[in-house]
């Protein structure tokens, strides 16, 4: 069963979670999943803060568009750099190449990452959909990683992040579920209420495509942080 935890706020869940980091590094740990997004935002200031010492450890991010390169300031590497890189760095840091010239060898090249570095813990959010990674309501369960096509209304939102809007990406890279569930152990974090719907379905409702994090019922070692406000739908 999902071992759920909840806390009064987002500064409250990336304290736990920044906690839960550091027991795991402390017991052996050393190749973390990483999300990106509002949500782990908390989590890395806390990290920050803390003593851990990711130097000898390796860090493999979930996604990342297509087409930007690492120094674009909406790429995902930029907000790794910039929430937790800059401050601890690790020995090696992976995400999917945005500008790679041959998206099918890097995604090739992404899932050889994952099969020489297994994740001994993933850090991950929640869409209001219940989609994890990129991975929309509708992907297969079995996927690794490849690319996915960027839906109409997360292109719109995206779009007032840049100037031109042919610069906003139409593509991802993401892990596939299939890679996620490998990991041996998941926190999963979710503050406010928008996404009271997403959890309730993730751990009461039925496990099912049409809600991606919904499979996750199915991985021994789930701790989900939820806010008050995330939490209301849960029994
Ligand atoms: C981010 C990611 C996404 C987000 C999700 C929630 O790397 O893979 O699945 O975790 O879209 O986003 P926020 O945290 O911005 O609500």
């Amino acid at each position: 069963k999902m071992n759920i935890i909840v806390v009064k706020d987002s500064l409250a869940g990336g304290r736990k979670a920044s906690e839960l980091f550091y027991s795991a590094y402390a017991s052996g740990a050393r190749v973390f999943g990483l999300a990106t997004g509002s949500t782990p935002v908390t989590t890395y200031q806390y990290l920050v803060k803390s003593k851990i010492d990711f130097s000898n450890c390796i860090s493999i991010n979930l996604d990342e568009y297509v087409g930007l390169k690492p120094t674009n300031e909406q790429s995902y590497r930029y907000y790794m750099e910039k929430n937790l890189f800059e401050f601890k760095p690790f020995k090696q840091s992976y995400l999917p190449q945005g500008d790679a010239a041959d998206p099918a060898k890097e995604v090739e090249r992404y899932d050889r990452v994952i099969a020489d570095n297994p994740i001994d813990l993933q850090l991950l959010g929640i869409g209001r959909n219940g989609h994890i990674g990129f991975n929309e309501p509708g992907s297969s369960f079995d996927l690794t990683t490849h690319k996915v096509a960027l839906t109409p209304s997360t292109i719109e939102a995206n779009a007032r992040f840049f100037e031109d809007e042919k610069d906003v990406p139409k593509y991802a890279y993401s892990m596939g579920i299939g890679s996620i569930m490998k990991s041996k152990s998941i926190i999963l974090e979710a503050f406010g209420e928008d996404k009271a719907n997403a959890i309730y379905d993730m751990v009461e409702g039925d496990v099912t495509e049409q809600c991606p994090a919904s499979i996750l019922q199915k991985h021994p070692n789930v701790t989900v942080i939820v806010d008050e406000a995330a939490a209301t739908r849960l029994k």
